[in-house]
């Protein structure tokens, strides 16, 4: 299978002043298009950091990045921003909706510097909440909504601009188990659908949802069996 991502000896050091840390140590990985990658490895171990790195939020400190063969290791910030937002869906341990706003308020957000109309806009985030089995929620605000349901309107959100990519840290870290599962399903379904699916957490449970388990540990990644 063609490759979507690549890393290539990347390493990523936090400068503290006086003391240097090593996050990320020579990181040599590749996914594939339409990989279903779970990213498995203790809290402290690097993988929120390597995870931004893969979905271009962060530049590492040495090595290069290749998003679709193109190296975005040394893009500016304005330069990963429009990367982002044309290639990668983001999912969050926080659900980060906008506690303002209703379920479509915050799945229309993505678009509205895109030149949509609203009534576009509008009409594809109720398919896609629609489509998380979210179609009798579509008014409420993220505090009238369960966790799972929060999560499933951030997953929605970010179908918005039909990323390639979808990235979830820790996607089931604020939720019970049973819900986890229906998050899993539904990121499963994606992935059979054709996206490309990198999820990271520390929950070993979640091996079974995936077809390849990619471990991290103290910044390494160990050899793939
Ligand atoms: N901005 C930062 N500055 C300094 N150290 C950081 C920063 N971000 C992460 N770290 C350190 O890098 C290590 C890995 O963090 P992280 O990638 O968040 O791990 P994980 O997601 O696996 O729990 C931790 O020791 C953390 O303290
Ligand atoms: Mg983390």
């Amino acid at each position: 299978m063609e490759k979507i991502i690549e890393l290539k000896d990347v390493c990523k050091s936090y400068d503290l002043g006086k003391v240097k840390i090593d996050v990320l140590k020579n990181i040599n990985l590749s996914i594939s298009k339409r990989d279903f990658a779970l990213i498995l490895g203790p809290s402290g171990s690097g993988k929120s950091t390597l995870l931004n790195m893969v979905s271009c939020l962060d530049v590492p400190t040495k090595g290069n990045i290749f998003l679709e063969g193109e190296d975005v290791s040394k893009f500016s910030e304005d330069e990963l921003a429009m990367v982002r937002g044309k290639k990668i869906g983001f999912v969050f341990q926080q659900f980060n909706l906008l506690t303002h706003l209703t379920a479509l308020e915050n799945v229309i957000l993505p678009t509205v510097f895109q030149g949509v109309s609203r009534e576009e806009s509008e009409k594809r985030a109720k398919e896609l909440l629609s489509s998380v089995g979210l179609e009798k929620r579509i008014k409420h605000r993220p505090m009238e909504l369960s966790g799972g349901e929060r999560q499933r309107v951030a997953i929605a959100r970010s179908l918005t601009n039909n990323p390639e990519i979808i990235v979830a840290d820790e996607p089931t870290g604020n939720v019970d188990s049973k819900t986890g599962k229906i998050i899993m399903d539904i990121l499963t379904d994606l992935n059979k659908k054709g996206r490309t699916v990198i999820v990271v957490t520390h929950d070993t449970d979640l091996r079974k949802f995936s077809s390849r388990v990619i471990k991290i540990k103290d910044g390494e990644i160990e050899p793939e069996k």
